[in-house]
């Protein structure tokens, strides 16, 4: 087997997605390293969950500096010294420039809880659950400078019941992320994923 992926997980928020993750490295489904979980948000839980299975984490506070480009100077910084294959956003809330991701060329992934292009932004499944679709689901994507607009790297769709409330809905996208996410990292960690302008191709 070859050696293990190195991840950077940013993530502003609760982290199941970061512990979806942990998990399947854990259980040898996955095979990566986190190197380190960075959050812009001292409160995250994802920091908790980080601490909690010993993996080395920080909180990058944003008054550090004056503006998001010097954040993500600083970001940057901090991801580098990692030595770093792949940074995983996992409800990342900032919006990175293209200052740091010329950084980390086809390097950044981010997971977002609808069927892009439909519904980027917040609130998705909302935004999914009150237009009336039949069918929603989850994206991984490379990270670009807009929000949600990068290249597509694999999709999970979810239908929506009749009787479906927006939490039940948002219950069973998330489930797909879990299930997602670690798979595509899992496909980066096997060199699987190419992308050919705006189209990825999985070997
Ligand atoms: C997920 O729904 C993800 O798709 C979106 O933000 C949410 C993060 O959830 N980008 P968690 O922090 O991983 O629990």
């Amino acid at each position: 087997m070859s050696r293990p992926l190195r991840l950077t997980v940013l993530a502003s928020g609760r982290g199941s997605n970061l512990q979806a993750i942990i998990d399947s490295i854990d259980t040898g489904r996955l095979n990566a390293a986190i190197v380190i979980v960075i959050s812009d948000n001292e409160d995250a839980f994802a920091l908790k969950r980080a601490a909690a299975n010993k993996l080395p984490h920080i909180f990058l506070d944003p008054a550090r500096v004056s503006n998001s480009q010097e954040y993500d100077l600083l970001l940057a910084e901090k991801i580098k010294q990692q030595g770093v294959d792949l940074v995983v956003l996992a409800g990342w809330m900032r919006l990175l420039g293209q200052g740091f991701l010329d950084k980390f060329p086809d390097q950044v992934i981010n997971i977002h809880p609808s069927l892009l292009p439909a519904f980027p932004g917040l609130n998705a499944q909302k935004q999914a659950f009150e237009y009336g679709v039949k069918y929603t689901g989850c994206t991984v994507h490379f990270v670009d400078a807009g929000v949600d607009t990068g290249p597509i790297i694999a999709q999970q769709i979810v239908p929506i019941d009749p009787d479906d409330t927006l939490e039940s809905l948002t219950k069973r996208i998330l489930i797909e992320e879990h299930l997602l996410y670690p798979r595509v990292i899992q496909l980066f960690s096997e060199n699987r994923i190419y992308k050919d302008g705006r189209k990825v191709r999985i070997k």
